[in-house]
């Protein structure tokens, strides 16, 4: 190969959003909220909801066939199906596994991640990893998360802050040109873990009537350490993807933050001197969907013409764990 450099590049992209709407009008007829509280705190003025019957890997089906469609691949082109998500259809398998069968990928070795919403930016890298080794040629990359099954709607403190979805991105090898996958990097501290949890549920403290009755089984968290480590672990990785992949601040064309909260981004784009035109947000629709929410900005931003062959873009998220990771890529 004459020292050409093995990259992924991202073919194809497709996201779905439940149907189901819950504005914060709504939720003011619920809790003791308004309008003007979320809004000015969070920026979010409605989320989706999954419905009823359904589970996480019927969501992400839509978004695979999606970005399988844009790649112009086949399921049975996918050497592997790696989803990041924090809400499986069961305790196990893996709901990659589950939408392996529903997509008849018969050559796909299938496996989820955990690494709540910085879960689509570790399945990237271990994604990444695979097709640089030459283990997959190629690979569907999904965050994909139905945070709505985890809130105690009673808690004002969090329920209003998510939404459920799914993105997916098709990766492909590529060994010549300077397109795809730049870098990108991980890292955790996992002395927050209790920070931003669901405390039962897990083999440590199993489902029992009591566990059920205190609600134990919902997103417990502390919002204000969240976001404090949250803007300064994001800049930080930023830099460090950026310096990795050798490219400057001013070559960036578009940031694609985690959409957790539009003053976390706001707060991020002025720490990072990028001016929000650059910086794509719409946690306005769709609250904070977890893993899914750098896929799914990705891919609108995409169908909106955002992003030109040759652009650079920035991805990084956040979550619990902490977990947080950015990547820089190439299109
Ligand atoms: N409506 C009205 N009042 C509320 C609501 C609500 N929905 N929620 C809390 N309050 C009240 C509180 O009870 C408190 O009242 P008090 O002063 O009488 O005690 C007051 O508002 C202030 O509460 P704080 O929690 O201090 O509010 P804060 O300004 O920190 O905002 C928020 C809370 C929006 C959660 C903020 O801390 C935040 O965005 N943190 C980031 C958390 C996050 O994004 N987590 C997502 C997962 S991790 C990730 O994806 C990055």
């Amino acid at each position: 190969m004459s020292g050409a450099q093995r990259r992924s590049v991202i073919l194809g992209t497709g996201s779905e959003l439940p149907t189901k709407v819950i504005t914060n009008q709504d939720l003011e007829r619920m809790l003791e909220t308004s309008d003007e509280w979320i809004t000015v705190r969070t920026g979010i003025k409605q989320r989706r909801v999954l419905e009823e019957g359904k589970g996480n890997a019927d969501m992400a089906y839509h978004a695979a066939v999606r970005a399988m469609a844009d790649a112009g691949m086949e399921a049975n082109d996918l050497d592997a199906i790696i989803m990041g998500t924090v809400t499986p259809d069961y305790l196990f398998p893996s709901s990659a596994c589950v939408l392996e069968d529903m997509l008849g990928a018969r050559k796909a070795f299938s496996f989820d991640v955990n690494a709540a919403c910085a879960g689509f930016l570790n399945a990237l890298a271990v994604a990444d990893s695979f097709i640089r080794t030459g283990r997959a040629r190629t690979a569907l990359v999904l965050g994909s998360d139905a945070l709505s099954r985890l809130l105690n709607w009673d808690d004002r403190s969090t329920c209003i802050l998510f939404g459920d979805g799914a993105g997916a991105v098709v990766l492909g090898a590529s060994e010549n040109g300077d397109r795809g996958i730049l870098s990108v990097l991980l890292r955790t501290d996992g002395s927050y873990a209790k920070t931003l949890y669901v405390p039962a549920g897990g083999s440590l403290r199993p489902a029992n009537p009591e566990t059920v009755q205190n609600n134990e089984h919902t997103i417990t968290m502390n919002g204000k350490e969240v976001f404090k480590v949250a803007v300064r672990s994001m800049e930080e990785i930023s830099r460090q993807a950026l310096k990795e992949a050798g490219i400057d601040l001013e070559q960036v064309s578009l940031v694609i933050p985690h959409q957790a909260n539009r003053r976390i981004i706001v707060a991020l784009a002025e720490r990072l001197g990028v001016p929000m035109e650059k910086v794509v947000v719409n946690v306005d629709k769709y609250g904070n969907t977890s893993a899914a929410s750098v896929p799914v900005a990705l891919d609108e931003a995409r169908r909106e013409g955002r992003i030109k062959p040759g652009d650079v873009v920035l991805l990084n998220a956040f979550g619990a764990g902490f977990a947080w990771g950015a990547a820089v890529v190439r299109f």
